[in-house]
């Protein structure tokens, strides 16, 4: 829906479809380790995560030491980005020795102890397989590049330097070959030869993948990948993993080699896993991947939901991104990729969105924590294997501009933005390092603002708290698995919201998104009732899913067995709005703490939250509230009796927790003074200190002073 098509007041597109075949369908589930079934991962960037000696970079003893916060947040796996002697030139993504943990992260052993800990919490600890290339530094690359002919001549793809075949390198040096390398990614990180699968006749330096110098290569690969296993690893992350071989278009050789440790491992390490860093899940799972990554590149669908990273001016967004509050995406456009994909590996490996990585920008850039919130909603309650970057879980910003440090940047696009320091707290370097701050190896966040741990662990409505909430739904539920089955069940072309269930034999899952700054009613007909588990902005009621700007819900559903085939039935405007004024509940307010935290008009034009409207949990503990509004709207020459100036207060909770009878909320307020609707004053009765609730779906954007504001209610009713 593009935002022309918005109008300003009280817009609600009223689309309804019947479910005529929702049968509870049961996932095969993929074969492999056990573990993979209900892994749910933390990627760790080792040197900004936690500095445990002082010396401004992070180690492997730091994240031994976070290793209980991890597992707090839901998490029970790491991938740690490459830890191996380095001159740093790619962030240790240019490796000099695969066998020995660079000592700025400490030691061998101090791996092996990482490992030992992680074990004895159920947790697993993967590694970042750098299988493609080496650094320049590398002996191995030195030996290959000599005259003298010798056992690592060919582990490096050379070409005659008469030919100056396009990529190619020199390297001169004085008792060096002449010839030209092949770089893998920047150039002084050498492709390593695997060979060609179609080596031209022509060209004899175009080796076949059976040379003995590509066998002897294959081989210290497997030799790595068992080193580290044996030393207490569970797998790797591997990078670049489709590059190994060369002129390959059907993919065969890759696969081939992937098969063959992959079989090996199925042999000797059958609790090791292998996540792969291709991006196209039907090739690289196929090929014996555990799990694939469906990010950036590769095939479209992560980038249809959250934007291409590379902005050509800098920075622009694109407002065709799913995950856009302009609302220009096209989610029939990603669940066509995602499902082509989807369908083919769901038996045999799983498929991982990640929240972000160390090559993207956080999900934080240019968005809102609310709009944020929607972009965890679906990620973590999707097929497949959740990985969380570290930081996201708090809310970190992408750090624009950032230095740029070893090998950050990449063409036009900065990546050290997303590898600052882990926030712990708001102490010195923001407890990351005992360090000077000048010797921090990034820049910590300047904003005043920023978020972190310690103060996040104290609010039940942080960020932190939310992504909790959302792990423990994940855990709690079957349906919620990383092998339950997946069906989408609305995602219509340039339209709102993408509605899909999770199911099991015995329970469905019903989860809808709109990350778009307008409403959307959908009527799910073939739907009994619902409960809702999680919502932020929307509701179901007798089949109607009721989903607010910048919305989420995730609701246990009771289908009725139909069977068949879904179909979507024409948009009908007319469909009446919900009832308004339904009792859903009398709360005393007990005590309320005010601060006011800002001034002005957001940025957002809908704020951080789209206030004005009433969730509340299946229980009948509210998490959003409407209290008190200030009035009316001053562009409005003509106000109606609602819209002139009434004494009122917008409020907002992001989630809630129960303390026995009380309810504690931690609540912004906004006082509002450009709406003009009429619903808002319907939400509540403010008798005294006792606060009566009652549903209304009316929305309005913010401008004015904020406060934040701690409220406690007792229930009565
Ligand atoms: C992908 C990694 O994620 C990235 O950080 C690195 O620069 C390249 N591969 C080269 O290894």
């Amino acid at each position: 829906m593009g935002k022309s098509t918005v109008e300003p007041r009280g817009f609600l597109a009223i689309l309804c479809f019947a479910i005529v075949g929702i049968a509870p369908l049961c996932a095969e589930v993929p074969p492999g380790p056990k573990w993979l079934q209900t892994a749910v991962f933390y990627q760790v960037y080792p040197q900004s995560y936690f500095d445990s000696d002082g010396d401004g970079i992070g180690d492997l003893p730091g994240i031994t030491a976070k290793l209980d916060y991890i597992q707090s947040i839901g998490c029970n796996a790491i991938w740690i980005n490459p830890i191996y002697e380095s001159p740093f030139g790619d962030a240790g993504y240019d490796v000099t020795d695969f066998y020995k943990v660079a000592p700025r992260y400490g030691t061998n052993e101090d791996l092996k102890n990482l490992c030992a800990e992680a074990h004895k919490r159920g947790m697993h600890v993967c590694l970042d397989l750098v299988a493609g290339h080496t650094s320049i530094a590398h002996s191995w690359f030195q030996q290959s590049a000599l005259n003298q002919p010798n056992h690592y001549s060919n582990w490096y793809i050379w070409t005659p330097a008469s030919e100056n075949v396009p990529g190619s390198q020199p390297f001169p040096g004085e008792n060096n070959r002449s010839d030209r390398y092949l770089p893998n990614f920047f150039p002084f990180q050498p492709a390593l030869n695997y060979g060609f699968a179609r080596p031209d006749s022509k060209e004899p330096w175009q080796l076949p993948t059976s040379d003995p110098s590509c066998i002897a290569l294959r081989e210290e690969l497997k030799h790595i990948i068992k080193f580290w296993l044996d030393l207490g690893a569970d797998g790797f992350r591997v990078d670049m993993a489709s590059s190994l071989v060369r002129n390959d278009p059907d993919h065969e050789a890759i696969s081939a080699l992937w098969h063959y440790y992959r079989s090996w491992l199925d042999q000797e390490y059958p609790e090791a896993v292998l996540i792969s860093e291709w991006s196209n899940p039907a090739v690289a799972i196929v090929a014996g991947f555990h799990v694939d990554f469906l990010i950036h590149f590769g095939q479209p669908a992560y980038t249809i939901l959250l934007g291409p990273l590379s902005r050509p001016n800098g920075f622009s967004r694109d407002p065709h991104a799913f995950f856009e509050s302009a609302g220009g995406g096209d989610i029939k456009a990603f669940i066509d990729s995602y499902l082509k994909n989807y369908t083919v590996t769901k038996s045999r490996g799983y498929i991982s969105m990640p929240t972000a990585n160390h090559d993207m920008p956080r999900p934080t850039w240019g968005r809102s924590e609310q709009e944020v919130r929607t972009i965890f909603a679906m990620l973590l309650t999707m097929p497949g294997v959740p990985f969380i970057y570290y930081g996201d879980e708090i809310g970190m910003d992408f750090l624009y501009p950032a230095p740029d440090k070893e090998g950050g940047t990449l063409g036009t696009m900065p990546r050290c933005g997303s590898r600052t320091p882990m926030q712990w707290s708001k102490g010195k370097n923001a407890g990351f390092s005992t360090a000077p701050t000048e010797k921090l190896y990034l820049p910590i966040d300047p904003s005043t603002s920023r978020p972190d741990v310690a103060t996040e662990e104290k609010d039940p409505a942080s960020m932190l708290n939310f992504t909790r909430a959302l792990l423990k739904l994940r855990r709690d539920h079957r349906a919620l698995a990383n092998a339950a089955d997946f069906q989408p069940v609305y995602a219509e072309k340039n339209t709102y919201p993408f509605v899909y269930l999770r199911t099991t034999d015995t329970e469905q899952i019903l989860v809808s998104i709109n990350p778009a700054a307008q409403s959307y009613s959908v009527m799910l007909n073939g739907l009994d009732d619902a409960t809702p588990l999680l919502l932020q902005g929307a509701a179901l009621q007798r089949g109607r899913l009721q989903m607010d700007p910048v919305s989420f819900g995730i609701f246990a559903v009771h289908a009725r067995g139909v069977s068949g085939k879904l179909a979507a039935l024409k948009a009908d405007p007319r469909t009446s709005l919900p009832d308004d004024n339904q009792l859903l509940g009398t709360w005393k307010l007990q005590s309320l703490v005010s601060e006011v935290i800002a001034t002005g008009r957001r940025s957002n034009p809908f704020g951080d939250h789209p206030d004005g409207y009433l969730s509340y949990s299946p229980d009948g503990r509210m998490y959003s509230i409407v209290v008190t509004e200030m009035r009316p709207n001053p562009h409005d020459a003509d106000p109606t009796d609602e819209e002139k100036p009434q004494e009122s207060m917008i409020a907002y909770a992001g989630t809630y927790t129960a303390n026995g009878e009380a309810v504690f909320y931690n609540v912004d307020i906004s006082s509002n003074r450009s709406w003009t609707g009429t619903r808002q004053l319907r939400f509540y009765q403010l008798d005294g200190d006792i606060l009566t609730l009652t549903t209304a779906p009316a929305r309005s954007p913010i401008t004015g002073q904020e406060s934040k504001f701690v409220l406690v209610y007792k229930k009565l009713q």
